[in-house]
């Protein structure tokens, strides 16, 4: 008999999101919190840059809510900009009082202040860090205190395969349809267990996974996106793949960051002859915002024929670089580069995912019952770019305004629902994994080849034809086969693909980070509208092909 676990609260993923929730609501519910990894995972512990977010008095909600809406290209939602932006220092003093221990420095009257290093787009010093491992600074403290609520429980090694909603049980009308819990594969059994819930929270990260190169750790298979449109949530912005300018270019490194951090602290970018290039291309040179220095990056190596270009901060003493740069440091020299002396070698990664499901302010998706927060989420505050830093800040805010809206929901008395246990009787364990790794590596390539940082409509038309192949062979071998934890995220990176390049197909303009030979670049003070798909409506561009 499989398994079956009850709590008020679900939540799947224990990155920034899914902890901060997890810990704002552990005093009023009894929360399951689920990973796919073994330990600590998700992107959020390898974050490095930091956390934007207002705090001296130089500064101003005005000024970084100006920034984000400049990088967002003109689709930025201002309501939901102001909300993430003005929510920033509550949640900065929150973390500092569980202890997150962000870098100080020492003013002339003896008393220490945060740190505030710069990144592209920023046009302020705003970004709070713990030098440049953030993420484990962030991650550590979290977890230190989620591990020792008696209301949190882990369940680590599991994986959310799909959303159980009223509606596909039969139990409601799609009307009146809510999320009531999930089918989560136990990945050490191998048996699907049943997690009810009164809500069900998605904060499941991103899905750079779905290209060949990436600044991400292995989990980015845009689980969440994909069950919650395969449970009837509108998804949006999915063209908006943010490439980072800067990974450490060298075969073994796994497309290692090296954080924008180093250049907000003066790095300067390098063609091989040594001479500088971005101030061709912006005015704000380095510090440009992120598609900018990508497509710059993009280009020079197109045409040189280059492998790689160069990234200098030998300029600043090795003292600041090894203070302010600890593990980048250390990591390059393990690679034989001591970047005290010498430039680092350099290309873009995917590394973020602008779209997502769509939610209001407070991470409430259009299925009753089930909120999505974090790097899952299209909440508005992006646009058609993302601005550095402001990923950890959106994780925490929403998480904060999630909570909030779930304490108030949980008063309301529950109504219990029967689920019917996952059905694994017709399926036989399979003699070919091969296949899945293989259609994994052929994904993730053409994906990078044709529907990466600058697209023309025959590579998307390109990538939608091999999509549509793969998902054939997908959905065959997940009818007659035992599911395995790497099938649950082919299937849900080959959905996710194909989101994005039937949003990428549908805007007819280059726009913040989507940009293609085949339309101009928008005037992107001009009005624009944000690429929403609803499931009920949604026509797979077939007729395209
Ligand atoms: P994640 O931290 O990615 O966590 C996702 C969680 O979901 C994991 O626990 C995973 O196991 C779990 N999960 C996923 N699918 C399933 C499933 N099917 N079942 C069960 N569990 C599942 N942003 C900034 O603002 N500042 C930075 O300095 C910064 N630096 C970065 C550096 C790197 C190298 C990277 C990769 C990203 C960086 N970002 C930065 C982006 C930022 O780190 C992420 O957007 C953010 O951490 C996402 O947090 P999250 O909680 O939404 O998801
Ligand atoms: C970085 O440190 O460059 C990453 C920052 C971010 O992704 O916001």
């Amino acid at each position: 008999m499989a398994k079956s676990h009850y709590h008020d609260v679900l939540i799947i993923g224990g990155g920034a999101a899914g902890l901060s929730l997890a810990l704002r609501l552990a005093d009023h519910a009894s929360i399951a919190i689920i990973t796919k990894a073994p330990d600590r995972n998700g992107s959020t512990y390898y974050a490095q840059g930091g956390i934007s977010t207002v705090v001296t008095t130089q500064d101003s909600f005005a000024s970084h809510i100006a920034d984000t809406l400049q990088a967002g290209a003109g689709l930025c939602d201002p309501e939901a900009v102001k909300f993430t932006v003005e929510h920033g220092p509550e949640n900065i003093r929150w973390l500092e009082e569980l202890g997150v221990p962000f870098s100080k420095e020492s003013l002339t009257s003896g008393q220490r202040k945060l740190h505030l290093t710069r990144e592209g787009g920023h046009s302020q010093r705003r970004v709070i860090h713990a030098a440049d491992a953030t993420g484990k600074a962030l991650s550590d403290t979290l977890f230190n205190h989620a591990e020792h609520h008696r209301s949190i429980h882990f369940f680590n090694n599991h994986m959310a395969v799909d959303l159980i909603t009223s509606a596909k049980q039969g139990l409601s009308t799609q009307d009146n349809n809510q999320c009531i819990g999930a089918y989560v594969l136990n990945k050490k059994s191998g048996h699907v267990e049943t997690f009810h819930a009164r809500y069900v929270v998605l904060a499941t990260g991103g899905a750079s996974k779905v290209y060949l190169y990436t600044s991400n750790p292995d989990g980015s298979t845009g689980d969440g996106i994909a069950m919650a449109w395969r449970a009837g949530c509108r998804v949006g912005n999915m063209e908006f793949n943010q490439f980072h300018p800067t990974c450490l270019y060298h075969p073994e490194a796994k497309s290692f960051l090296i954080s924008e951090a180093l250049r907000g602290e003066g790095g300067h970018l390098l063609l091989p002859d040594g001479t500088r290039f971005m101030q061709r291309f912006d005015e704000r040179g380095e510090l440009a915002p992120r598609d900018i220095v990508a497509r710059a990056i993009d280009h020079e190596m197109k045409r040189l024929g280059a492998a790689c270009v160069y990234l200098d901060i030998s300029h600043r003493s090795a003292a600041f670089i090894a203070s302010h740069f600890p593990t980048i440091y250390a990591r390059c020299l393990e690679f034989g580069f001591d970047i005290t002396k010498e430039p680092i070698p350099v290309v873009p990664a995917a590394h973020y995912t602008c779209g997502g499901v769509v939610t209001n302010l407070q991470g409430q998706t259009n299925i009753d019952r089930l909120y999505t927060i974090g790097e899952a989420s299209q909440t508005g505050l992006h646009g058609a770019n993302r601005l550095a830093s402001n990923s950890l800040l959106e994780c925490l805010v929403f998480a904060e305004s999630a909570s909030k809206d779930i304490i108030e929901k949980l008063i309301t008395p529950d109504k219990k629902f029967k689920i019917a246990p996952w059905d694994e009787s017709r399926v036989t364990d399979s003699d070919e994994e091969v296949v899945v790794s293989h259609n994994w590596d052929e994904l993730r390539r053409f994906m990078w080849d044709y529907v990466g940082i600058v697209r023309t409509n025959k590579r998307l038309e390109r990538a939608m034809r091999r999509i549509k192949l793969l998902q054939h062979e997908i959905d065959e071998y997940y009818s007659n086969f035992r599911i395995t934890g790497d099938l649950i995220e082919l299937r849900n990176l080959a959905l996710v693909a194909e989101l994005i390049v039937h949003c990428a197909m549908a805007r007819k303009e280059s726009r913040g980070l989507h940009f293609t030979l085949d339309y101009p670049p928008a005037d992107e003070s001009s009005i624009a509208e944000n690429t929403i798909l609803t499931p009920e409506t949604y026509l797979p561009n077939e007729n395209n092909l």
